[in-house]
């Protein structure tokens, strides 16, 4: 089999990238390890940048959100029992959020691609890419037991932290950045109306939480707890004690607590890999690059990726190499910004095991200034809500 592009993986990054590129008219195949299922049932985060927003209407897959979706103008910090407002709205001339679950949107993408007919092969098995340092890149997979081959020109490596794609990269051209967290985040989800119209960022001695949400009835919570935790040590009366211990007195009396529907921990990461184009392979997406949730960016990160990408390959088929030729240096600028910025909402807000006592001191000034200041609060506010792009 013949394609133009071959992607691997098909998370938000893959399924985004192949709506863009079926809008412009190149043909694409998505190659995808796991069943539909195994992909929808993965939570993981529910705030959209603008221009996230404004990427999905563009691939023709917003009209969902839009209906069902949440817009949100603020997100609360609760620090020492007192909430102090972030005015995402006012503080960047408008600039919103949309609170819409990934699965939801995922979901919305394959029944997009699948009423369009394109070719995804979920069970793909065994991918492997070859000759991406030549003009004619090949992938091969492995499906009920019969080996394919797909030649193409190009390949988008989509397939996440773990995948094949920057694994086949020869390591001398390749850096990677890392810092690992000495904490996870304990999440849970369920069937009652959230805490407060808005997020709760917490910021409490007995570590960290987070209020969210993904609809008026169904609530997503989060816990910080050390990296040694067990989720089987979280019984749901658990989970919901620590979590009003670290609320505010009145948050805590209203909140309605309700069976979980998911309960799991996950570590957290800060990564970058550099640069992003190998020849013919480009990685986008978790593959690429992992935040700590604390920004709500890894979702963002992977759409204005594929944004990028999806640009630079439909000018490359109109004779222009340029997009993809200054696809790593342009999207490795906005990755860095949001890893710092995720990295400091992090540390910020985080109870570190071992902090220097003048640190922690420097830190909790840090927070009395973010609060109070109005030029500190813009600074949050415009990278919450996403920073422009410079095309
Ligand atoms: N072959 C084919 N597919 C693969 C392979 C492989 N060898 N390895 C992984 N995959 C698939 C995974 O099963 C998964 O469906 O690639 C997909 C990668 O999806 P994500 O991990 O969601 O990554 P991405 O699309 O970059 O999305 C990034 O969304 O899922 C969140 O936390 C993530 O917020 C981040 C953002
Ligand atoms: C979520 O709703 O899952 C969520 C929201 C905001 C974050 C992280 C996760 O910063």
């Amino acid at each position: 089999m013949r394609v133009q592009v071959a992607i691997i993986g098909a998370g938000p990054a893959g399924l985004i990238l192949g709506q863009l590129l079926h809008k412009a008219g190149i043909d694409a195949i998505i190659l995808e390890l796991h069943t539909p299922d195994y992909v929808l049932g993965r939570i993981r985060a529910g705030v959209l940048e603008q221009v996230a927003v404004d990427l999905l209407d563009e691939a023709g897959v917003g009209a969902r959100m839009h209906a069902e979706g949440l817009v949100h103008r603020g997100i609360d910090l609760l620090i020492e029992n007192r909430r102090h407002r972030i005015d995402l709205h006012g503080l960047t001339g408008g600039k919103t959020v949309m609170i819409y679950g990934q699965t939801e949107l995922t979901k919305d993408i394959m029944e997009a691609r699948k009423a369009a007919g394109l070719k995804t092969v979920y069970e793909a098995k065994e991918v492997s890419i070859h000759d991406f340092d030549t003009t004619h890149p090949r992938v091969r997979y492995v499906k009920d037991g019969t080996t394919h081959e797909i030649e193409c020109d190009f390949i988008a490596g989509c397939d996440g932290f773990h995948g094949v794609c920057r694994a086949s990269v020869p390591r001398n051209a390749i850096t990677n950045y890392e810092r690992v967290y000495p904490f996870g985040w304990l999440g849970l989800l369920s069937d009652t109306p959230p805490a407060s119209e808005e997020l709760i960022y917490v910021k409490n001695e007995r570590g960290f939480a987070l209020c969210s949400m993904r609809s008026h009835t169904r609530s997503r919570y989060y816990l910080q707890v050390p990296l040694s935790e067990r989720v089987e040590h979280w019984a749901d009366d658990r989970f919901w004690e620590e979590l009003r211990r670290r609320l505010d007195p009145q948050t805590a009396e209203t909140l309605v607590t309700g069976p979980s529907i998911e309960k799991s921990i996950a570590p957290l990461r800060s990564f970058v890999a550099e640069p992003l184009r190998f020849g013919r392979l480009f990685l986008a997406g978790d593959a690429a690059h992992i935040v700590p949730p604390t920004g709500a960016k890894g979702l963002n990160l992977a759409a204005s990726d594929v944004r990028y990408l999806a640009r630079g390959l439909i000018d490359f088929y109109h004779g222009d190499a340029n997009g993809i030729d200054s696809y790593s240096e342009r999207c490795l600028k906005r990755i860095w910004k949001a890893e710092r910025f995720s990295w400091w909402m992090t540390m910020l807000l985080h109870r570190f095991p071992d902090t220097h006592a003048f640190d922690q001191k420097a830190l909790e000034a840090e927070l009395d200034y973010v609060v109070h200041s109005l030029a500190a609060r813009t600074t949050l506010a415009e990278n919450y809500v996403g920073l422009a792009f410079v095309d």
